[in-house]
């Protein structure tokens, strides 16, 4: 570890009582460029001892490390396999009238769930039949969650949603859009940590045995080690057929972790290996 990091380390942890250590090392390292071009510091040392003595940039800096950024429909190739594929093969495999069980894990303010939910809607209404369906949608930043629940985006939030699910699953209001009751009540909006060593699942959900566990743009903050812990909790909580999501940029790890199986190359939707005999 070079010296800069582990003196923002200790100045985080001895100061603040804040254990930033979990974090990626390269991850903190460009939190702390940004935070010294946005305080004026030549370098890190200089950083350090602003820091030290000014708790208002400790919570800037711990916030800094905190990235709740997500968008409707994130990664095109990935909700359209999802929906041309891999709610298909659930669907079919899943014995008549049983619940599809997906959880949205670091699910921000719930774009990545809701964007399910409007396609497992549309799938229903295709067949002619109602799928029954439940989104566990988990982070551990109440305030994402918060905003999730009240459902409320701007025009910018919603930049990837078709203007035909625009009008269906939103109400608007001036430049902001609601996710309407119906929608909302298929998604369950819990506080969970996912490097919570006690749970296997979030509580919530009581026992797992996810179809679909999608977990984007979470691992790629956290140091190797950790990131081993909470791809082995998302393998353990699918059920035998089910699917585990990631963001391109961290499909490798998953890769090299778990137990899985690339749908189709370009995709970053894996079948669970485990328990199939392969
Ligand atoms: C960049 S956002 C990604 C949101 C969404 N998955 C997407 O791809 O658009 C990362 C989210 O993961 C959450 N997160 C980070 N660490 C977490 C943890 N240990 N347990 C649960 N959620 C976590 C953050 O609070 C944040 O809301």
């Amino acid at each position: 570890m070079n010296k800069e990091l582990s003196k923002i380390i200790t100045v985080m942890k001895l100061t603040y009582e804040r254990d930033i250590s979990i974090y990626d090392e390269a991850f903190i390292m460009n939190a702390l460029e940004r935070r010294c071009i946005v305080i004026g510091a030549i370098n890190a040392d200089q950083y350090c001892n602003f820091l030290e003595k000014n708790k208002n940039e400790a919570d800037h800096f711990f916030g800094s490390l905190h990235i709740t950024f997500s968008q409707f429909f994130r990664d095109s190739i990935t909700f359209a396999a999802l929906e041309q594929n891999v709610f298909h093969n659930i669907i079919a495999h899943k014995p008549e009238g049983s619940e599809i069980r997906i959880w949205s894990a670091g699910c921000s303010s719930g774009q990545e769930a809701y964007s399910i939910a409007m396609l497992l809607s549309e799938i229903s209404e295709a067949r002619g039949h109602q799928i029954r369906f439940r989104i566990f949608a988990t982070d551990i930043s109440k305030e994402a969650l918060a905003d999730g629940i009240a459902g409320v985006y701007d025009q910018h939030a919603v930049q990837n949603v078709k203007l035909k699910q625009l009008n269906k699953y939103f109400t608007k209001q001036g430049n902001t859009y609601t996710i309407i009751p119906e929608l909302r009540q298929c998604v369950n909006f819990s506080t969970y940590d996912l490097l919570d060593p006690s749970t296997a699942n979030p509580p919530e959900s009581i026992y797992g045995d996810f179809d679909i566990v999608i977990c984007c743009n979470v691992l790629i903050y956290y140091k190797p080690n950790l990131q081993q812990l909470i791809i082995k909790k998302l393998q353990q909580a699918l059920s035998t057929f089910g699917y585990l999501v990631t963001d391109e940029s961290e499909k490798m790890l998953v890769q090299n972790c778990a137990k899985v199986q690339n749908i189709e190359i370009p995709t970053t939707v894996f079948e669970n290996k485990i328990g199939r005999g392969v």
